[in-house]
């Protein structure tokens, strides 16, 4: 599939639009149209019901060490500055970056993505230039978004946008443990925007500046942390499955053991071979990582660094603790064995905006169907799992007359209050089929002679192109039981 072809049908039916686009738009930056929106509700709602609202906190599914709880949480996007500083992110989340000085260009890139010390938009943007590189010693970029909380705007007030909805989950341990009577092993789930100040925004929505998160920090007891880290990284690795993204475009990519901190005991990225990258490259979708205890004691005792092997508070150059801590206890004790421990922590972290790509990357076929003169055409179909199909149903009258639009509009109505339905009437009722599988919607009624004489219409599969008659007193039931 080339890429070209998706982003033009992303805009035309209204999946993807680039933000402020009649300003000439923003870089790093999207709107999801009417489509979109209702797609990414539906993977950011599936990964709410499998994860959280639907999750059986009495019984171990398949592959856990035993049974856990699951909870929610909705935090805000600015928090306490203190918190950047603990996490480590206001000091080392970081890209290293080089600017070209040559005029006419002044590009600004990441040092990782270009692949020598010369500029990568020479010639393009270096009229007359010839060999006179111009690129800046690289220096460090922090991503964070800075903002001014109040009306005073002086540097005491600078806060800045999360890069992450996980610190939200760390800083609120206690407040659930508290609040919930959740026992460990348990995990909190959250799902919001985040901002990153990306150098190098690209390949669509895959690295924007704002984008959503879908994180999981599961808290355990440290024995049996790698049982559940294992859990979590097939657990996660099935629901894409299941959602439709099989095959060997997906996989799980364990980290060497070099790439590990040393209180890790695994880290896995799930990925996706995402067509605007090189034959055989994968880029990541969610990554799986165990990160021991590392954040609740940071946020208990102060910003932690290794030395040696050992995790240690960073000092300043006074000597002092170089960020403290909130100094609460974090710890949790197990009212059954008496034992108080600090959790270790599984943190599956996804992205629902690269989870959307992926899953409308998957979806993108080009087949050949009979058009209204049974003539074969090629069409663009979008197949997406049921599930997270934006329209579910699509009800047409063949024509407008004899009685059949009102029917029509009445099915439509009777299928609203269960699942997103649309009502078309007009052209070749091949063409409305057409539109129809451009947005990737599952099932098509349609009213026709034979519905007047014995109440039945037809119920076309996307698909398999098979259609078959079902009774309109049926339709609800039958549509519920194929899209589940
Ligand atoms: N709390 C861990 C964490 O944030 P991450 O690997 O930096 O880990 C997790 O981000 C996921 O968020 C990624 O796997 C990706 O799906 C998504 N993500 C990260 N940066 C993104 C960006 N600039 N644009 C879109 N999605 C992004």
């Amino acid at each position: 599939m080339e890429m070209d072809k998706l982003v033009a049908l992303c805009k035309r039916r209204g999946f993807l639009f680039q933000s402020s686009e009649i300003y000439g738009g923003l870089n790093g930056f999207w709107d999801y149209g009417p489509l979109g929106v209702e797609l990414k509700r539906n993977i950011k709602e599936a990964w709410w019901r499998d994860m959280v609202s639907g999750h059986d906190d009495l019984a171990a599914p398949p592959g856990a060490p035993t049974a856990y709880e699951m909870v929610g949480i909705d935090c805000t996007i600015i928090m306490h500055p203190q918190v950047w500083k603990v996490s480590g992110h206001y000091d080392l989340f970081v890209d290293k970056m080089v600017d070209c000085k040559a005029e006419g260009c002044k590009g600004r890139f990441r040092v990782d993505h270009i692949p020598s010390s010369e500029c990568p938009l020479k010639p393009s943007k270096h009229p007359g230039e010839h060999d006179k590189c111009k690129l800046t010693e690289p220096r460090d970029f922090n991503l964070m978004f800075k903002t001014i909380v109040g009306a005073l705007g002086t540097e005491e007030d600078a806060a800045f946008l999360r890069p992450e909805t996980a610190q939200g989950i760390f800083v609120n341990f206690r407040n659930v443990c508290d609040s919930s009577r959740v026992r460990v092993p348990f995990g909190i789930a959250q799902m919001g925007k985040s901002f990153r100040n990306e150098i190098t925004p690209r390949n669509f929505t895959f690295r924007s500046r704002e984008f959503e998160q879908m994180e999981i920090e599961f808290f355990c007891h440290p024995k049996s942390s790698p049982q559940w880290y294992q859990y979590w990284r097939d657990r996660r690795m099935k629901w894409y499955t299941d959602l439709g993204l099989a095959g060997e475009r997906l996989r799980l990519r364990e980290h060497g053991k070099e790439e590990l901190s040393h209180y890790s005991c695994g880290t896995s990225d799930i990925e996706y071979a995402f067509p605007f990258l090189e034959a055989g490259d994968f880029g990541e979708l969610e990554g799986i990582a165990h990160r021991g205890d590392f954040d609740l004691r940071s946020h208990m005792e102060g910003k932690l660094v290794t030395k040696d092997g050992q995790l240690i508070v960073e000092q300043g150059p006074d000597g002092k603790p170089k960020w403290k801590g909130s100094g609460k206890d974090l710890s949790y004790r197990d009212d059954l064995t008496n034992e108080r421990f600090v959790p270790h922590v599984i943190e599956p972290s996804a992205g629902a905006d690269r989870g959307t790509l992926a899953f409308l990357c998957e979806a993108y076929h080009e087949d050949q169907a009979p058009d209204d003169k049974g003539q074969m055409q090629t069409r663009v179909v979008m197949r997406f799992h049921p599930r997270i199909a934006p329209i579910k149903v699509a009800v047409f009258p063949l024509v407008k007359k004899d009685g059949m639009p009102e029917i029509a509009e009445r099915i439509y109505r009777a299928i609203k209050p269960h699942m997103t339905v649309f009502y078309d009437e007009s052209g070749a009722v091949g063409r409305r089929y057409r539109r129809q599988d451009e947005a990737g919607t599952p099932f098509c009624i349609t009213v026709d002679g034979q519905t007047l004489t014995d109440g039945t219409v037809t119920l076309r599969d996307r698909d398999t192109l098979k259609q078959w008659r079902v009774h309109e007193k049926d339709l609800v039931a039958e549509l519920r039981q194929r899209i589940g």
